[in-house]
C-alpha cells in the first residue's frame, strides 16, 4: 500500500533552547519514521522564533540537522512588530497564539491583533492557537480583513460547530485536528496523569464524538501537534502541557482507516493534499510511504525515536505498520531504521513567496 510523503503542519522541535525534549535531527528521525516527509515547526522556542535574528540563526541550524523538509512559523510578539514582517520571506506562515500554552508567545490585545494582521503579507498564511471564545475573534478577524485563517488543533465540539458554520457562511476558516484529540479523551488523565495534560485540554466523549462527526466535511487536516517533554519534566511540580504525536498519527489514522471511520482517500486529504493547499507548500517529487495495511502492532515507549522517549500511547494496538519511506527517490527510512542523513532535509517556505 503506497501513500503519499505525509505532512504535519504543527510540530514542536525545540530549537532553540528546548534541545534537551528534542531537537531537528531527533524530531525529524521521529517524523520520517511515522511517514511524515514535511512539517511547519512551531516558534514557541526559547527564545521564540520572533525576531529575524532568531529565525536566522535558527534556520542555520535547522539546514545541517534536518532529516525531512521543514518549514518554520513565524511567532507573532507585540515586542516585536516592527520586524515582524521581515521575517515572511523566510518563514513558511505566522503563528498567533490567542491562548495560554507553553512558552511565553501570546497577543492578548485586539490592536496588536489587528497589528498582525495588517503587517503579514496577504498571501502568507496565518495560524492561530484559538480556543473558545478566541475562536470567534480569530474567525472574526478572517472576515473582517478578508483573508484565509487557519485554526490549529480544535478539540471540542461548540468550535468544530462554529467552525462548520463559518465554513457554511464562506468565511475563510480552515482547521486541524490532533490524533489525541480523535484517540483519547477526559477519561485517559484517571490512567495517565499529567502525561495526558495538553493545551487544548483532552475533550469530553461527545467533544470527541463530534471531532469524528466532522471528519469529512469541517475537520482540514490532522496535524500532530507533536510537542515533547521529557518524563521527568511531566512528572514534576509543575507539568507542562503537551505530548509527541509524529510517529503515532499514520498508525492511529489508518487504524481508523480499516474500522471504516474514515475513507483511504480521506486520510490521504487530511494528511496530505489539504495541509499542502491550505499552506501552499511546494511538491516532493518521488516521495511516498509504503505500509503493510493489516499488519498488526502495538506502540512502544522504547520506539519513541523523539529525544524525550514516551508516547501517552505506549501499550495500544494499532493495524498498519510503516514499511519504508522514500523522499526525492531517496530510502529515508526502511523496516524501523531511519537512513536519512542529518542536513539532507530542506528549509522551505510556502511557495507564493
Ligand atoms: C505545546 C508545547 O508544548 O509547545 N503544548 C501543548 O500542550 N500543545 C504548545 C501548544 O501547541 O499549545
Ligand atoms: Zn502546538
Amino acid at each position: 500500500m503506497i501513500l503519499p510523503g505525509l505532512i504535519d503542519v504543527h510540530t514542536h522541535l525545540r530549537v532553540p533552547g528546548g534541545e534537551h525534549k528534542e531537537d531537528f535531527a531527533t524530531g525529524t528521525a521521529a517524523a520520517l519514521a511515522g511517514g511524515i516527509t514535511m512539517i511547519l515547526a512551531m516558534p514557541n522556542t526559547s527564545p521564540p522564533i520572533a525576531t529575524p535574528a532568531v529565525l536566522a540563526d535558527t534556520l542555520t541550524i535547522a539546514q545541517q540537522s534536518i532529516r525531512c523538509d521543514v518549514g518554520l512559523y513565524a511567532g507573532a510578539s507585540g515586542e516585536h512588530l516592527s520586524t515582524l514582517g521581515e521575517m515572511a520571506r523566510q518563514t513558511a506562515a505566522l503563528k498567533i497564539y490567542l491562548n495560554d500554552t507553553f512558552g511565553t508567545l501570546r497577543i492578548d490585545d485586539v490592536p496588536t491583533l489587528i497589528d498582525c494582521f495588517k503587517i503579514w503579507p496577504k498571501e502568507k498564511p496565518i495560524a492561530l492557537h484559538a480556543e473558545k471564545q478566541s475562536m470567534a475573534v480569530a474567525i472574526a478577524m478572517s472576515a473582517v480583513y478578508d483573508r484565509p485563517v487557519h485554526i490549529v488543533h480544535v478539540s471540542r465540539k461548540e468550535e468544530i460547530e462554529l467552525i462548520a458554520d463559518a465554513k457554511m457562511r464562506g468565511l475563510k476558516v480552515t482547521c486541524e485536528v490532533a490524533p489525541h484529540h480523535l484517540f483519547l479523551n477526559q477519561s485517559d488523565f484517571e490512567r495517565l496523569g499529567p502525561l495526558a495534560d495538553m493545551r487544548p485540554v483532552l475533550g469530553t466523549p461527545e467533544d470527541v464524538a463530534s471531532l469524528w462527526s466532522h471528519i469529512n466535511d469541517t475537520v482540514d487536516c490532522i496535524a500532530t501537534d507533536h510537542a515533547p517533554h521529557t518524563l521527568e519534566e511531566k512528572r514534576s511540580a509543575n507539568p507542562p502541557p503537551g505530548i509527541v504525536g509524529l510517529q503515532t498519527s499514520l498508525p492511529l489514522m489508518w487504524t481508523a482507516v480499516t474500522e471504516n471511520r474514515l475513507s483511504q482517500k480521506r486520510l490521504v486529504e487530511l494528511m496530505h493534499h489539504n495541509p499542502k493547499k491550505i499552506f501552499d507548500l511546494p511538491e516532493q517529487p518521488d516521495t511516498f510511504v509504503e505500509i503493510e495495511p493489516e499488519v498488526k502492532t502495538t506502540i512502544r515507549n522504547s520506539d519513541i525515536l523523539s529525544r524525550c522517549g514516551w508516547t501517552p500511547f505506549d501499550g495500544r494496538e494499532v493495524v498498519g505498520k510503516i514499511k519504508r519511506v522514500i523522499l526525492r527517490g531517496e530510502e529515508v527510512f526502511a523496516h524501523g531504521q531511519v537512513i536519512a542523513e542529518p542536513g539532507s532535509g530542506r528549509v522551505i517556505t510556502a511557495n507564493s513567496v
